[in-house]
């Protein structure tokens, strides 16, 4: 069973169809990156299978749970980091962490939250800081760190990348890819070319609610990312 399954779905806002009957699967251990503009309905895309849009036609399931009869059966099966994680600045990492969980009816050890802060590389020292005073990669350490407390089988991510420094890009990617190692099903979506290609199994092309093509990795390589550059430049200048 597909950790993940789209099948020719179709959900508009407003008077707009923004998702225009796209299909794909995330399989478990897979991390799969959908590529594409400014509005081409990818954010649309995540909040549908969190079942926060109401589904006009076609189907979206998380682990055989369909998101539009099961919103919270789907929905308690995955972890969501938004554009910006929403976390608490007057809290600090051990406080964010324990409100959050709690709101799933998790109850984590201080060891539990420190393994998972030291997996996402988060430094000791700034642990009992409140969250005011981190930086953009530090946030989205922290949220990472939620997500994998939360254990979840499958991850969506919102642009995690935009407003990192290349450093803390090239840390991220490796923890995904080392969630993925575990099984964890990753779907990742991003304008950021160079990124995806880094860390995806496979890559689609979002443009204007429709899937445009999409790119494997072969034989444990990275993308090519001259591939996709070319399909994405022949797709803008239709
Ligand atoms: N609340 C809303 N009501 C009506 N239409 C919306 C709403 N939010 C987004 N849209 C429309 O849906 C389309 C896709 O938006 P979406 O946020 O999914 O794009 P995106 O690919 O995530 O873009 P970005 O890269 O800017 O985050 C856009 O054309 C947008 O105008
Ligand atoms: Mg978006």
């Amino acid at each position: 069973m597909s950790a993940i399954k789209v099948e020719k779905l179709v959900v508009r806002r407003g008077n707009n169809a923004v998702l225009k009957g796209i299909s794909f699967t995330v399989a478990k251990g897979e991390v799969f990156a959908l590529l594409g503009g400014n509005g081409a309905g990818k954010s649309t895309t995540l909040l549908t299978l969190l079942g926060f849009l109401p589904v006009d036609s076609g189907e979206a399931s998380i682990l055989g749970e369909s998101v539009a009869q099961q919103p919270a059966a789907a929905r308690q099966r995955i972890a969501y980091l938004p554009e910006s994680a929403n976390l608490y600045d007057h809290l600090d990492a051990y406080e964010n962490l324990r409100y959050l969980l709690a709101l799933s009816g998790l109850q984590p050890s201080r060891a539990d939250m420190d393994a998972a802060l030291d997996r996402v590389k988060l430094q000791p020292e700034a642990r009992l800081r409140p969250l005011a005073a981190y930086s953009k990669g530090m946030r989205q350490k922290t949220a990472i760190a939620l997500a994998l407390l939360r254990q979840a089988p499958v991850l969506l991510l919102d642009e995690p990348t935009s407003g990192l420094d290349p450093v803390a890009i090239d840390e991220f990617n490796g923890l995904l890819k080392s969630l993925a190692a575990t099984g964890c099903a990753v779907l990742l979506v991003t304008h950021d070319l160079y990124g995806a290609c880094q860390v995806a199994n496979r890559i689609a092309l979002l443009r204007d609610g429709s899937l445009q093509g999409e790119f494997h990795a072969v034989n444990g390589e990275t993308i090519d990312i001259k591939q996709v550059m070319a399909s994405f430049s022949s797709v803008e200048a239709v």
